[in-house]
């Protein structure tokens, strides 16, 4: 099969991980006999560098003409200085919205050979976990208005909007409900309404969804609790739902708990139109250029696009089975090294999963 992918490897540790994930889309597509084209682009800081904005209008033509977007990540301490509206963040936040990517899934699994990597007791680990945050991804804090910052009275105020549209609502608690009726039927919708008008809305819209997916077990559970039931019982979880914001720091929570923020892939997903993969981590600037990044989440996030938007699941499980097999084996980048195992480059992480796929 024929594919067009858009990849954006970005800054800091962006092209580095990007290129072990070529490579592995490369022995993808040699195995599998695809042709698969990739196309380079520009976001964030080095698109700032080059064209004065995070997100040149080339960069949103060459992914809105894609199958699929692979990204590594943006910013760094280089870019702290410029203007707010153009920092390379804006080019992440934009590229989003102009793909209407409104679901964003960040699985949070622990690999039982990094069990020990894992900031929790080990009786906590043990328990297992494998959970999956799905955050809204296209509005809340993030994109609400009016925000600003003025003067009021004499004194700077500062202001954001949380507002949800209810479809906007609607459309991702479907879209949760579904992967939790193809997983163990749980779910967990995050959110503050003991405090928030928004919160009430999103949970009245919750209740009324279920009532189309009684099969689905479904809570409910504020924000500050879930921070707190995350580390300690984890297993309780199976799919976590939740907006914007909420679902940006939970996630961050559910990544560090498996081992290290380095493994964990993520798709961003919206009705039709390409997908955009990215690891969940960021660009690292203090280990960029250093070859000692772990590559492992975004050739994970390969694995997603293989599944969710090529439709290609052998080929993800084959990318899958290779990550499992270079850790059993005992090779670690620095983050998951622990004592006895072998201490690995990014680079030779990359062409370890290579050899196994
Ligand atoms: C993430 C990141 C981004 C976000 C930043 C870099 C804008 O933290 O993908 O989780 O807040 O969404
Ligand atoms: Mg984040």
């Amino acid at each position: 099969m024929e594919f067009n992918i858009c990849v954006l490897p970005g800054d800091g540790i962006g092209p580095e991980i990007i290129s072990q994930a070529e490579k592995v889309i490369k022995r993808v597509s040699e195995k599998f006999s695809h042709n698969i084209l990739l196309e380079h682009a520009l976001i964030g800081g080095c698109a700032i560098d080059k064209h004065g904005v995070p997100l040149p209008n080339e960069t949103i033509t060459k992914c809105k003409q894609s199958d699929a977007v692979l990204l590594g990540a943006v910013g760094g301490p280089k870019w702290d200085k410029v203007d707010h509206d153009i920092r390379p963040e804006k080019g992440l936040l934009g590229i989003r919205k102009e793909l209407g990517l409104f679901a964003n899934l960040r699985p949070a699994m622990v690999y039982d050979e990094l069990r020990e990597s894992s900031c929790l007791r080990q009786d906590i680990v043990e328990k297992g976990i494998d959970l999956i945050v799905i955050r809204e991804l296209t509005g809340g804090i993030y994109f609400g208005t009016p925000k600003g910052i003025e003067t009021k009275d004499g004194e700077r105020v500062g202001y954001n909007t949380m507002m949800y549209r209810e479809f906007e609502i609607r459309r991702i608690v479907k879209l949760a409900f579904e992967v939790a009726r193809g997983r163990k039927k749980r779910l967990c919708s995050v959110d503050k309404a003991n405090v928030l008008d928004v919160s009430r809305l999103w949970r009245e819209v919750v209740e009324d969804e279920a009532k189309n997916y009684p099969d689905v077990e479904l809570t409910h559970m504020y924000v500050d609790n879930a921070a707190m039931q995350l580390v300690l019982n984890p297993s309780q979880f199976d799919v976590v739902v939740t907006s914007n914001l909420f679902g940006d720091i939970l996630s961050d929570e559910a990544s560090i708990i498996t081992g290290s923020i380095g493994m964990l892939p993520s798709a961003s997903i919206g009705e039709g139109g390409p997908g955009l993969y990215e690891p969940i981590h960021g660009s690292a600037p203090d280990i960029a250029g250093q070859d000692r990044a772990n590559p492992l989440a975004t050739i994970l996030s390969v694995a997603m696009m293989f599944r969710y938007s090529l439709g290609l699941e052998i080929e993800a499980k084959r990318i899958e089975d290779g990550v499992n097999e270079v850790l059993r084996q005992g090779y670690r980048t620095p983050d998951i090294y622990t004592p006895g195992k072998d201490m690995v480059s990014c680079s030779q992480m990359g062409d370890l999963v290579v050899s196994l796929i």
